[in-house]
């Protein structure tokens, strides 16, 4: 596999990054994660404007312009030949002496990488995933998508260890998000409910593109928070992200969801959700 570092394509044996960088030493930096089907890139410019706020709140240096940034994804995507699967992008403040103030004058780093990854095809988008809540111990700029996941990691782990699948984030009683999607619920009466954007919560690329799905096939959505304990009585339940798509959620802390089943809402919005990105 070929990745890039720092201006070069290289073997990934041969990728080498300083054990100074501010983004091993410190998770002084962000990331991206988009997805790839059919060879071609989705929404890379939701993406990439994300990256632009996530770069500007933390006054860090952007390693390039927009194009060029598109460039590497397609020239990664075309060396590696992938068709389905992944692009990984990562900026960090760059390398300097420990210190927990940023260095001046340090030229950042970039890295990305590919994986390939079959992610139509899904085991769980036919039998639908079980979750359980969590407290989120994140920090509260969930709205920065920085390398520091070592909470959602434990997240996940709390999940495995408990036979699921996945956790959801709960903070004040309230559902902030999944370990690394966002979560929804269908209430009785078929509306679909999300956390309201905030800095509590990632403002997910897939998120904005399935609301916008939803209110055009007619969906009534309602952006506000919801509790654990609502959740566990909807009538559906999913989670979107880059490489999930729209994700069924049967079971929430043991509660099975309507027949156990995929709900048609999410069904329904992970066939548009491929439908119009491919
Ligand atoms: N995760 N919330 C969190 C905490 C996330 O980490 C992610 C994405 C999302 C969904 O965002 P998007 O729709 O833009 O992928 C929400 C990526 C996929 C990851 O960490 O691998």
């Amino acid at each position: 596999r070929t990745v890039y570092v720092n201006g070069k394509y290289l073997p990934e044996e041969e990728a080498m990054i300083s054990v100074f960088d501010r983004g091993f030493l410190m998770a002084d930096g962000v990331y991206e994660v988009t997805t790839v089907l059919d060879g071609k890139l989705i929404d890379f410019d939701g993406h990439a404007a994300r990256l632009e706020r996530s770069l500007g709140e933390l006054d860090m240096a952007a390693p390039c312009d927009r194009a060029t940034l598109l460039a590497i994804h397609r020239e990664l995507v075309a060396r590696n030949a992938v068709t389905e699967g992944l692009v990984y992008l990562q900026v960090t403040r760059g390398a300097a002496d420990r210190d927990f103030a940023y260095p001046e004058g340090v030229a950042p780093s970039l890295v990305m990488f590919t994986q390939a990854k079959s992610l139509i095809d899904s085991k769980a988008a036919k039998t639908g995933m079980k979750v359980i809540s969590v407290p989120d111990i994140r920090w509260a700029r969930r709205d920065i998508k920085t390398v520091q996941l070592l909470a959602p990691s434990m997240a996940k782990m709390a999940a495995k260890a408990a036979g699921a699948d996945d956790a959801w984030l709960v903070e004040d009683g309230q559902v902030t998000e999944g370990s690394s999607n966002n979560a929804y619920i269908v209430t009785a009466d078929g509306t679909l409910v999300t956390r309201d954007l905030s800095n509590r919560i990632l403002h997910g690329i897939t998120r904005a593109a399935v609301l916008r799905f939803a209110r055009e096939a007619g969906i009534k959505v309602e952006e506000r928070a919801f509790t654990i304990e609502e959740a566990k009585v909807a009538r559906e339940a999913f989670i979107t992200s880059a490489s999930t798509f729209v994700m069924p959620v049967v079971e929430i802390d043991g509660a099975r969801l309507g027949d156990g089943a995929p709900g048609p809402v999410a069904t329904r919005l992970r066939e548009i959700y491929i439908e119009e990105s491919r």
